[in-house]
């Protein structure tokens, strides 16, 4: 049986992902580390949408994670159609302040294992001619983040996978598309302690309304994907900008002092 995977779909844009799959009837298998949050959505899609929902609690910082995620979906017989790689999470301050254990494994989720789990469920895509990967990078792809160092840098590293990977598979019937959201209103901002931030005070965008963006954008098979007019506005201008104003302009929003 065909299923989606989204990866980080106990909230947020997750989870909004995850809600639009199932109404256009999608079996989904959904992970994250939070075991109630993920019974509680499985519970709702499978009463709302009749679509079977298995879900998998994972730290996906482990470094095992993606294989063993793997392992147990190919013993269940299931083929994933669409893999959505969405799980991440940032962190703000000065790179020598943060807790250098957060920004490991920052890495090991928002790098490692989206491109550990990309290299599982892709030879299968191919072999069957068919298959979507959605990414979730951010407008911080477009910029070096000074006081968000290494999450920036996690996401220009998630949009030149994309692209370059979009490219290579051309014409094989498997599309990649990377989602570039702007500020959203999710649980994010807490978790990275971004009170300070200035970043989330402008054009803020509701998880739903990103999601639907990203999963249309999918469904088209859209290499990048922007959502809102401010956001796009926002990448296009400072592709005419010198790189030191660009650095000046992210560090000017996140205002940490
Ligand atoms: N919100 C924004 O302003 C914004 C802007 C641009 C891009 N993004 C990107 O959008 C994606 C979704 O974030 P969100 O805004 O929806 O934030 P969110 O509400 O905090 O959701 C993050 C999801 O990732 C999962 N996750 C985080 N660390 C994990 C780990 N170690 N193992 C397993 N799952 C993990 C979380 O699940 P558990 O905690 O249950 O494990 C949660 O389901 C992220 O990649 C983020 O970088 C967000």
């Amino acid at each position: 049986m065909n299923y989606s995977l989204v990866t980080g779909a106990s909230s947020g844009i997750g989870l909004e992902i995850s809600r639009l799959l199932a109404k256009d009837k999608n079996n989904l298998i959904l992970v994250s580390r939070n075991e109630d949050e993920l019974l509680k959505l499985k519970k709702e899609l499978e009463d709302s949408y009749k679509v079977q929902v298995h879900i998998i609690s994972k730290d996906l910082a482990d470094h095992n994670s993606a294989l063993d995620i793997y392992n147990e979906i190919s013993n269940l017989g299931f083929v994933v159609e669409n893999l959505i790689n969405n799980a991440g999470f940032g962190s703000f301050g000065r790179f020598n302040e943060i807790d250098t254990l957060i920004d490991i494994s920052m890495i090991d989720v928002n790098i490692r294992t989206l491109t550990y789990l990309t290299k599982l469920f892709l030879p299968d895509m191919i072999k069957n001619k068919k298959g979507k990967i959605l990414n979730i990078a951010s407008t911080a792809a477009f910029f070096p983040g000074p006081y968000m160092t290494v999450y920036y840098a996690t996401k220009a590293f998630v949009l030149s996978l994309s692209e370059a990977l979009a490219s290579e598979l051309a014409g094989t019937g498997v599309t990649v598309s990377v989602l570039c959201p702007g500020p959203t209103k999710t649980a994010f901002q807490s978790k990275a302690k971004m009170k300070k931030s200035q970043f989330v005070k402008f054009g803020v965008m509701e998880a739903s309304t990103v999601a639907l963006c990203g999963y249309r954008g999918m469904l088209k098979g859209k290499k990048v994907i922007v959502p809102g007019v401010l956001n796009k506005f926002l990448i296009n201008i400072i592709r005419f900008l010198p790189r030191s104003i660009v650095t000046s302009m992210a560090k000017t929003t996140q205002n940490i002092d």
